[in-house]
């Protein structure tokens, strides 16, 4: 998806599809097909409402796309990002290949032009998705969305190319990220993650280590090891470093577990395609460094990624097994499906290595998440109220909220064991609580945040801005986050 930035005026537009983010019911431009539809009255210029019209003179687009976006005093960077992606879905319908996009005054909020810019284009990748790679003969093919053009006052241009810089960066991160979420597991095993790792490693000249199932043992990983042994997939340990700073790096941390069949406790049938989404935290993580890739800003990252299936087998896991975790720590297997902390605290001990500033996981960890905050907000826990407030921040900004929930000391009572040191699951009370207490058992004092997304990876049906399916969700927190620390867009 290439962008560019136009300085021209709305009239002397020539696209194919000129789309203008609004919030109200005027006409931005001087058309007169635009403005017979808006004296009409039937333009209301509600959030999401939309009006197509084909240009007439003095206009000069073929189609014009009023998007509403809500309110013009409660347009925020999520309203840009969302009216931005509806034009680049109905753009994508109708097969055009570009899209001309740009906000009308009024509609632009307190918000500065790079951040507009930087959020029109997140808005027109996520719109413009979709994925047609393993389907023979596409029903109905259209093109992909080659172009993206942002207009902008003359006098802003040099802003909008640094709000352009971001975007691009980071629609690539997140068009990365949603076709990987997207691979069926028979093709994205634990070992295509860690070659995706090593190709991003090579194109970005990242440092890159992946352990193989004898590294692992080696390492002393029983926990991620007994995941892994139902499986006749090898699990990988993927560690990408990426330097752009001084100090203590930024440890990110992402569950790849390439596809959840619960293992011995098995989960029902309905729906579990849906569980190769089960690696889209490992997904999201790779995207962030496809963006620092792009990016180079002055911080130091580490992405830590343990990959594996999770399968029933003759010698898989059972409820009752004792494991030896990394860190030392014994744990008693309850429940063979509650494999993503399992994962999980392997690298969380195998972080400390790295002395991390911060350490962010993400994981699709529980369904509890979805009882508690359905499909829009990622769940927050963590153990350091700055990195909580700094981390939920970075995700407004990136229009991937998060809430919080608390990791009281009464809530470790769930994960008693009476035979190990811990056990997996503390059943159904508190479950996103639970897995998050579960992981803090095994982080050693270094400032933690566990982002559990099994509500916000994946979307089983299709919204106004969204197609149905993965979201890359992470991506943009990511980003947000590793900026806002780095202090600028970079060297
Ligand atoms: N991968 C699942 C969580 C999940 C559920 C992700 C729905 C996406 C959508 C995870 O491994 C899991 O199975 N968790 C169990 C934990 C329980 C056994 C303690 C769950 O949530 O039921
Ligand atoms: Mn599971
Ligand atoms: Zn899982």
């Amino acid at each position: 998806m290439k962008t560019l930035i136009s300085t021209r005026s709305l009239e002397s537009v020539e696209s194919p599809f000129l789309a203008v983010l609004v919030s109200d019911n005027q006409a931005p431009l001087k058309d007169a097909s635009l403005e017979r539809a808006i004296a009409s009255g039937d333009y209301k210029g509600k959030k999401d409402e939309a009006l197509l019209v084909y240009g007439a003179p003095p206009g000069k687009a073929e189609r014009i796309l009023l998007v509403g976006i809500g309110k013009a005093t409660e347009i925020t960077r999520s309203s840009i990002r969302r009216g931005a992606a509806i034009a680049a879905r109905r753009a994508r319908s109708l097969g055009t290949k570009t899209v001309t996009i740009a906000v009308a005054k009024e509609a632009r909020g307190g918000l500065g032009v790079a951040e507009i810019v930087q959020v029109a284009i997140e808005g027109a990748a996520q719109g413009g998705w979709q994925f047609t790679e393993l389907k023979k003969q596409p029903e109905d093919p259209k093109p992909e969305l080659e172009s993206v053009e942002i207009v902008i006052n003359k006098a802003d241009k040099e802003d909008a190319e640094a709000g352009r810089r971001i975007g691009d960066a980071v629609a690539a991160g997140y068009l990365f990220t949603r076709n990987l979420q997207m691979q069926p597991g028979n093709l994205c095993t634990p070992t295509f993650l860690g070659e995706q790792a090593r190709k991003l490693a090579t194109t970005y000249k990242f440092g890159v280590t992946i352990l193989d199932l004898a590294q692992i043992k080696k390492e002393g990983m029983g926990a991620l090891l007994a995941v892994a042994q139902g499986s006749a997939e090898e699990p990988r340990f993927i560690v990408l470093e990426y330097q752009g700073g001084t100090g203590a790096p930024v440890v990110l941390i992402g569950k790849g577990v390439t596809f959840d069949s619960g293992g011995i406790s098995i989960k029902p049938a309905a729906n579990m395609e849906d569980m190769k989404f089960d690696k889209s935290g490992a997904t999201a993580v790779l995207g962030a460094f496809e963006v620092l890739g792009r990016l180079k800003p002055r911080i130091n990252v580490v992405g830590l990624i343990p990959a594996t299936e999770n399968l029933p087998s003759g010698t898989a896991i059972k409820p009752g097994d004792v494991v030896k975790s990394h860190l030392g720590k014994t744990i008693e297997i309850i429940n063979t499906d509650a494999e993503g902390r399992l994962i999980l605290c392997d690298a969380l001990s195998y972080a400390r290595r790295f002395k991390p500033a911060a350490a962010i996981d993400a994981a699709t960890l529980t369904g509890a998440v979805v009882v508690a905050l359905g499909h829009h907000a990622i769940g927050l826990l963590g153990n350091d109220e700055a990195l909580l407030a700094e981390v939920r921040d970075a995700g407004e900004r990136a229009g991937e909220r998060c809430w919080p929930l608390p990791l009281w000391d009464e809530y470790r009572e769930l994960l008693k064991s009476d035979v190990a040191d811990v056990k997996n699951s503390g059943g159904r009370a508190a479950g996103t609580i639970a897995g998050a207490w579960f992981l803090r058992e095994f982080v050693d004092s270094f400032p933690w945040v566990h982002l559990d997304i099994a509500g916000t990876a994946y979307l089983e049906g299709e919204g106004p801005s969204h197609a149905k399916g993965p979201t890359a969700i992470g991506v943009r927190l990511f980003t947000e986050f590793l900026l806002k620390r780095a202090g600028a867009a970079g060297a």
